[in-house]
């Protein structure tokens, strides 16, 4: 009997339960009628199983909150920022740490810092805040992820890895002093959470470093990246997670982080710096936007939260049985013949709604409109990641991405294996009469990141 397999399973037990709050179809249609046809709007309280985004939604572990009641409340100086600023250096590398209330204030103090007006900035595909403080401080953002990121149906192990080619080309054509840094992520995001491989890491350091370019690292999903590695990338079958992620950092100098993913935290985020000048500037500006250098917006038992999480965040077992949830859902999902983002990511299913509603155009909204067909179902809530989030360009015209998709983003630690199913079964359901879906017109615009509030009607 020698292909038994070997299930993931999870390396924790539960000692407390949330109760959740059981609806009804037509308790459904009125939530979501009243919510402008968009799940940010909708009360969490309507919502049965949450899977708007992995971000803050973790379950942290007894130790975790050991560790709140240890925070060190003080205005300045609290010993919880010290431990948090060890463990970053031990666990990721680099060398000064600026805490900040979650990922886009590190995004607003770095791009203030390094970006000049006019500037481009390549990146392995936008991200929304990301690339929206790129724009506010003046710069231009360009993709330069490798095509395949933006087909759902290619199957390349990484996806999220950087073109060299359309790199070298914005080189040529603007020159590397036009280019403060290359905006890389691990897990990338929009591309359905798929990782850029060690060796194209390792070829943007050599080109960048020729040409004086600094390399600054998302590392939201850093540990989830390090396992596709693991699994996938010739040579780091025997690696572990943590030496991945610092081998990861190790070919960038710096990074923006929220911790509110990886890092299992409800809320938190950091920058960290390896030059002293751009530590030093930062230095200065989070006093400004987030608060004194060592609490950034937080308090001390967030940091101290954030330090143990960190730790646990790059255990193996606890992200094999992530990833494995992850892809549980995924494969349930193919088996029902739904279109979905392929190879499955690290932190959620990304259904591609251009496949599934072939008869709705992308004005009016077909990923927008599954989301909200999906809710109606059973009460499972998730997000458009197409053309509203794409947003629109500095001239007011939309954004047309390819990928117009729905993320099923999971939770860290949150739902079980029965929760994955009655998700899947309920997508089916709506597969099943995908033809009979209409779609939507936008009848609330807001200026900046749309996708939080804009309403729409049926059509
Ligand atoms: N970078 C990436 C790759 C992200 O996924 C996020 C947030 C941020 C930066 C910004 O961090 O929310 O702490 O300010 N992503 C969330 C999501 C909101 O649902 O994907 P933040």
């Amino acid at each position: 009997m020698t292909n038994i397999k070997h299930s993931w399973a999870e390396p924790y037990k539960i000692k407390m339960v949330e109760l959740l709050k059981m609806t009804t179809a037509s308790q459904r249609k009125k939530a979501m009628k009243e919510a402008g046809f968009n799940t940010f709007l909708l009360k969490s309280e309507d919502v049965y199983i949450d899977l708007l985004t992995d971000s803050g939604t973790s379950a942290m572990s007894d130790r975790q909150w050991a560790g709140m009641m240890l925070g060190d409340e003080a205005y300045a100086g609290s010993r919880n920022f010290y431990h948090l600023e060890e463990v970053v250096k031990e666990v990721y590398g680099y060398k000064y740490l600026i805490p900040t209330h979650q990922g886009r204030g590190a995004e607003n103090i770095l791009s203030k810092i390094l970006i000049k007006k006019g500037d481009i900035i390549p990146g392995n595909m936008y991200f929304t805040t990301t690339r929206l403080h790129q724009e506010l401080a003046g710069g231009k953002f360009e993709d330069i992820i490798i095509d395949e990121a933006h087909d759902p149906e290619n199957e390349f192990p990484f996806k999220g890895n950087v073109d060299l080619n359309k790199l070298q080309k914005l080189i040529d054509k603007h020159g590397a002093k036009k280019i403060p840094y290359v905006s890389m992520a691990t897990s990338v995001n929009m591309a359905g959470g798929q990782p850029i491989s060690m060796k194209n890491l390792k070829e943007l350091r050599a080109l960048t470093k020729k040409h004086g370019i600094r390399v600054i690292h998302d590392m939201t999903r850093v540990a989830e990246n390090a396992y596709f590695i693991q699994q996938k990338e010739k040579g780091y079958q025997n690696k572990s997670i943590k030496s991945i992620v610092k081998e990861i950092n190790s070919y960038t100098d710096g990074a923006t982080m929220s911790a509110k993913k990886d890092a299992l935290v409800n809320i938190g985020g950091f920058l960290a710096v390896n030059d002293w000048d751009v530590f030093e500037e930062a230095r200065n500006m989070v006093v400004v936007y987030e608060g004194l250098h060592t609490y950034g917006g937080l308090a001390g038992r967030d940091m101290e939260a954030m330090a143990i999480g960190i730790g646990e965040s790059v255990n193996d077992d606890h992200i094999k049985a992530r990833v494995g949830q992850v892809i549980y859902l995924g494969e349930k999902m193919l088996e029902y013949g739904v279109p979905i983002v392929k190879p499955i990511g690290g932190h959620g299913i990304f259904v591609d709604a251009k496949k599934f509603l072939p008869h709705i155009n992308q004005d009016q909204f077909p990923a927008q409109t599954l989301a909200a067909e999906v809710y109606l179902d059973a009460g499972v809530r998730t997000m458009e990641r197409g053309v509203v989030s794409a947003g629109r360009k500095a001239n007011g015209e939309n954004y047309y991405p390819k990928l117009e998709l729905v993320r099923f983003t999971i939770p860290r630690r949150v739902y079980t294996q029965a929760h994955m199913d009655v998700i899947a079964e309920s997508v089916a359901r709506v597969y099943e009469r995908r033809n009979k879906i209409k779609g939507m017109k936008m009848i609330y615009e807001p200026k900046y990141l749309r996708f939080f509030q804009a309403r729409f009607e049926k059509l």
